[in-house]
């Protein structure tokens, strides 16, 4: 059940050139909020931007009473929020949406985010972690180095670290469905594919790619679609997307869906 409430800005530090963490407090989204959720800030306190924007639950600590956000200053609503001080307030509206459905016991938890979309990953290997999960691992993608996100905290979290960029700057040169692709046919060639989750969050187009490998391997796949959003709760129906049972609505019935679920436009 989400809530809105003020949240206290605990930290705000920029961690690149146009990339921000983000740390609030809340006792109620901290105890309740899952990997994958998002919350809706209101970026100012005037009407302009009207509109909250949806931001990913980047990491949950239920202990500290916080929960942190990782954004990238792309327009007016990030670029207010960039401005926002320490000791300040934030409103806030969450946990919001159906997040990352974990099934204990899996044989691998092959993580999957491209540029940005590491974010909500990050509280999905953590809470993996804190579950004892064995054979955890995160492919990361992203355009060129600078763009790559939180490869030490993953570090500390799963078994593995495999990054792809664009143009070559870090890790291997390519796309991270060519990776991925690449991991599944050597290094986990052994495991048995049917025991498996990949949890995917990025651009439309890599979660196409993702889910055709995982359709072709059989494996089990959840993907966290993005889709602009204007209430986050399921009442403008302005987040539509097609799926084999009808439209549903990105910030009420997902953002993360059963990839087999999407009919991909
Ligand atoms: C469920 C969900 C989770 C998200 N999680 C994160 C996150 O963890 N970190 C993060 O930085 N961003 C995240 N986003 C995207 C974020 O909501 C947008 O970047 C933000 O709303 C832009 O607001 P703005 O006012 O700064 O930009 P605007 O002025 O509104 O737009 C600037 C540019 O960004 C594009 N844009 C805006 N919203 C979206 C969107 N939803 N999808 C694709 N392009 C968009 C616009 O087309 C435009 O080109 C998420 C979006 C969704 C739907
Ligand atoms: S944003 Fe309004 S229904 Fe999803």
């Amino acid at each position: 059940m989400p809530i809105q409430e003020k949240c206290r800005i605990l930290d705000h530090q920029k961690v690149g050139s146009s990339y921000f963490k983000l740390t609030l407090v809340s006792p109620y989204i901290s105890s309740h909020a899952k990997p994958g959720q998002f919350v809706e800030v209101k970026c100012s306190d005037s009407y302009e931007p009207l509109l909250r924007r949806p931001i990913s639950i980047h990491r949950i600590s239920a202990e500290h009473k916080t929960f942190e956000l990782l954004y990238e200053v792309v327009g007016k609503g990030t670029g207010l929020l960039a401005a926002c001080s320490i000791g300040g307030e934030l409103d806030i509206l969450g946990p919001l949406g159906e997040g990352f459905r974990i099934v204990p016991k899996k044989q691998v938890h092959l993580l999957v985010g491209g540029g940005l979309g590491v974010a909500p990953l990050l509280a999905l290997a953590e809470t993996l972690k804190s579950l004892g999960e064995k054979a955890v691992y995160i492919l990361i993608g992203a355009k060129t180095k600078e763009c790559v996100h939180c490869e030490t905290e993953f570090n500390k979290v799963t078994d593995q670290v495999l990054v792809s960029t664009d143009d070559g700057t870090h890790g291997k040169k390519g796309l991270i469905s060519d990776l991925l692709l690449d991991f599944l046919n050597n290094q986990l060639s052994t495991f048995d594919f049917q025991l498996s989750t990949i949890y995917a969050c990025g651009s439309k187009v890599m979660l196409k790619a993702v889910a055709e490998i995982a359709s072709q391997k059989k494996i089990d796949c959840q993907l966290s679609m993005e889709e602009r959003m204007a209430c986050g709760i399921g009442a403008c129906k302005g987040c539509a997307i097609k799926t084999t049972s009808g439209y549903k609505m990105v910030c009420k019935d997902g953002p993360v869906f059963d990839a087999k679920e999407i009919v991909w436009t």
